[in-house]
């Protein structure tokens, strides 16, 4: 035994603790972190007793001009004097963490199939699960705490590239996704400060890449009044006042001939009157574009100067970086305007907790590596596969595909054996599986599967495959397709010009539907909708399933379905045009239907002509039969919301002149019932269409839905909350909103209910 008193002993204990010690710091200093004591926790910024307010005016305080100036850029350095470590404020986690220096994390699908779900707490604890691992990266060093998402723009134009990053075409939807991400990704239970950041972009009417002429570096997106107030603000305002949201991006293009991030009336209206803290950064390079593209500024300074005074805290590129210096030397921007951007920037820094010391330490330091991929996360992510994937078309209901009476099954198309299921802004999942891997594992035992590609890749420029594949598809019971498109046809600066399926798919798909013994089932990947009218009609094709980009979990999820373990509830969130919509101008920003000029409208709510698929699409294996329940309002009266004393004759209410409408409130109570074998998930989508047709009212409107559980044979009710000042108003061509008085016919599906809103 060693005793102390012994010297040698002595010595092995101080090595020993030598070495622990130098182990214990080491590790500590491996990770960087602000205020690390003992040199740099007593500055009051430090001081986590005193408010974020002065510990944000404390901080830059310390900082000289030439200090100020390194924080204007996304990545910004260190200032070592005062022991603040570099930071990259650029994160993204649309549908999961996505960051290149880890080697995982759950990765769930993209959101415009998330959105499918219509299920607000789905939403809700994908958000959470994302802030979860977000917080446990950081923790480890391996990720920051701003995460640049989720992008609220409506999906305006199918062509869209990025339209799969979104919630879909309606601003009703996208406000309640917006709000439910945000908050679960913020970090909903836990209130104290902010769990990670949340980031509301692109500010506004962005949902143009590339198309003819135009490109979102130049464009200016001219929106009326009416458009703005109901379609292009909506989500925004919901992403900040419901969700929260402690960052807003602005975008590349003008809005009416201001560029977003000059925009001081947009900006402005976020800061004031929708109350928002945060801090606004711009899009990569939206400053740049002020001046260099739009040449809505005189000068490089001239851009930083107007970027600054309309609200914008951070420049994500160098531009503020390189020009602000001399834009204040030329008396151009003051002082003053960095210390607000600053103070904004810090405040959210020291919500998140980043001047606290060790994270590890913190109240949220037992997060780890350990918390991602977790197994409730993964769980998570193979649920939204399975609540998002929509059956668009089921004849003579051969889906689901019963077991015992298949021996065969044959998969065709080049998306089959994808193993990167996520779309744009995918990190690497926990795991990844392909259709066709998956397929193959879930049918081990009881059937045999074969493959074959048909096309090389998605373009499929082609047929040389074909043979082979039709030969396979001859030889098995039953047959999937997989078609559509991926990454390589829409994304990021990339739109697409074309609804129809790329290159020969759409000649692959009827070759195999005439070849093979039975109808044949068709899988549609991506995320933008398609023009498949051909194999909707066609006979030989008897189901088709859309299943967007599932994340890492979507093959079992589509497999689950096709075998009836899973029965498919998901619904499109937005139209499915033909491809004569690809005649429209995408640089028409005009959401109304102009029949003067041949232009149709966009969205269900405004779009008059034919659609392949309508918004809110979606079979299931069961029907449905819906019934208003007599608890249903069926008339509601503003006479005691109203500010002004009395309205005769009237028509319509402004919805200014109303006072506390959430008094209004009311539940509408439908029953639904399950007519199929299978018990599932159902939703519940409540529409209304207007006492009569204003100057451009939309046709009809989603006010709410619900997300139900149903059992085969029974029924079950649920209530569907509609705020009348929010969910019946419209927007007036100046942008007012107005509340129309009369008769309401609410819908879901084919059973109606009326509602009278009168005055007295
Ligand atoms: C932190 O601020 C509080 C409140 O002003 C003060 O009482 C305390 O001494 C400060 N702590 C340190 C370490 O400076
Ligand atoms: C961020 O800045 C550092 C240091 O200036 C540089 O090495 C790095 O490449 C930059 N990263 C990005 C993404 O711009
Ligand atoms: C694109 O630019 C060309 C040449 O400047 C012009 O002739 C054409 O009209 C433009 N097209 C559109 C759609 O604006
Ligand atoms: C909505 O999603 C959550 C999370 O996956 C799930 O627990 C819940 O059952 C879903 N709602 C319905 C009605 O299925």
């Amino acid at each position: 035994m060693c005793k102390l008193n012994n010297n040698d002993c002595k010595l092995l204990w101080f090595i020993i603790l030598v070495l622990l010690f130098d182990h214990l710091t080491s590790e500590s200093e491996s990770l960087e972190f602000a205020c690390k004591p003992p040199r740099h926790s007593t500055y009051p910024f430090c001081n986590t007793s005193l408010t974020i307010s002065v510990r944000a005016q404390s901080l830059i305080s310390l900082l000289t001009l030439s200090e100020k100036l390194q924080r204007l850029t996304t990545n910004s350095s260190s200032i070592p004097r005062l022991g603040i470590p570099p930071y990259q404020w650029r994160n993204h986690a649309l549908h999961g963490v996505a960051a290149t220096t880890v080697a995982s994390a759950t990765s769930f699908p993209q959101v415009i199939l998330t959105a499918a779900s219509f299920n607000r707490t789905l939403w809700y604890l994908i958000g959470s699960a994302i802030g979860v691992e977000g917080r446990a990266l950081y923790n480890a060093g391996l990720a920051g705490l701003t995460f640049w998402s989720p992008n609220v723009n409506v999906f305006r134009d199918p062509r869209w590239g990025r339209g799969q990053e979104t919630p879909g075409e309606d601003p009703m939807v996208s406000s309640a996704y917006a709000s439910e991400f945000v908050r679960g990704l913020q970090g909903g239970p836990h209130h104290h400060g902010l769990f990670v950041s949340a980031c509301c972009k692109h500010f506004t009417a962005y949902d143009l890449d590339k198309w003819a002429n135009f490109t979102k570096y130049n464009f200016n997106a001219l929106v009326t009044q009416q458009d703005l107030e109901d379609t292009y603000l909506p989500p925004f305002r919901s992403c900040i006042q419901q969700g929260g949201a402690s960052c807003l991006m602005c975008s590349f293009n003008q809005v009416n001939g201001v560029p977003a991030c000059a925009n001081e009336d947009l900006l402005g209206l976020a800061r004031t009157k929708w109350g928002f803290q945060g801090y606004i950064t711009s899009d990569c390079d939206a400053v740049a574009t002020v001046y260099e593209y739009h040449k809505y500024a005189k000068s490089a300074e001239d851009a930083v100067a107007d970027v600054l005074r309309a609200g914008v805290d951070i420049n994500c590129g160098t531009y503020m970086l390189r020009h602000t210096q001399t834009a204040i030397k030329q008396g151009k921007v003051k002082e003053e305007e960095l210390d607000r951007a600053l103070f904004n920037l810090f405040s959210v820094q020291l919500r998140l907790g980043m001047f606290d010391g060790d994270p590890r330490k913190g109240q949220f330091g037992k997060l780890g590596p350990w918390n991602v991929c977790s197994t409730e996360h993964r769980t998570l992510a193979l649920e939204a596969a399975r609540q998002g994937i929509v059956l668009l078309k089921n004849e003579n209901k051969i889906l689901p595909l019963d077991r015992d009476f298949i021996t065969s099954l044959a998969v065709i198309g080049p998306m089959a054996t994808e193993t990167k299921l996520g779309g744009d802004y995918s990190g690497i999942g926990c795991s990844s599986r392909s259709i066709y891997e998956e397929l193959q594992e879930f049918t081990k035992g009881f059937l045999s599967i074969s493959y074959a590609s048909g096309c090389h890749d998605i373009a499929c420029q082609s047929v040389e495959g074909f043979n082979e594949a039709i030969e396979t598809a001859k030889e098995a019971d039953y047959v999937i397709i997989v078609a559509g498109i991926d990454t390589t046809q829409e994304g990021e600066d990339l739109d697409r010009d074309s609804l129809v399926l790329p290159g020969e798919q759409m000649a692959l798909i009827s070759a195999i539907a005439d070849a093979s013994k039975r109808p044949v089932i068709l899988v549609l990947t991506g995320g933008g909708p398609l023009d498949v009218l051909s194999a909707d009609r066609n006979p030989l094709i008897s189901s088709i399933l859309w299943v967007g980009y599932p994340g890492e979990a979507g093959a079992k999820a589509l497999a689950e379905i096709i075998f009836g373990l899973v029965n498919p509830a998901g619904r499109l969130p937005m139209t499915w045009y033909p491809e004569s919509f690809t005649n429209v101008p995408m640089s028409d920003m005009n959401m109304r239907a102009d029949p003067s000029r041949g232009y149709p409208g966009r969205t269900y709510r405004f779009y008059t002509g034919t659609r392949i698929y309508g918004f809110g699409h979606g079979l299931s294996y069961s029907a449905f039969s819906y019934k208003f329940l007599s608890s249903s309002p069926t008339k509601i009266s503003l006479h005691k919301s109203l500010k002004a004393e009395r309205l005769e004759g009237v028509d319509e209410v402004l919805v200014d002149d109303m006072q506390d409408c959430s008094k209004l409130r009311f539940g509408m109570q439908v029953s639904v019932m399950n007519l199929g074998d299978l018990d599932g998930r159902h939703v519940v989508m409540l529409f209304s269409r207007w006492p009569k047709v204003l100057q451009g009212s939309p046709t009809t409107q989603l006010v709410g839905f619900s997300s139900v559980h149903t059992v085969s044979y029974e029924s079950i009710e649920t209530s569907i909350l509609v705020d009348p000042c929010q969910h019946l108003s419209l927007a007036h061509e100046s942008g007012k909103r107005i509340l129309p008085l009369g008769s309401y016919t609410f819908s879901v599906r084919d059973t109606h209910h009326t509602l009278s809103l009168q005055i007295y």
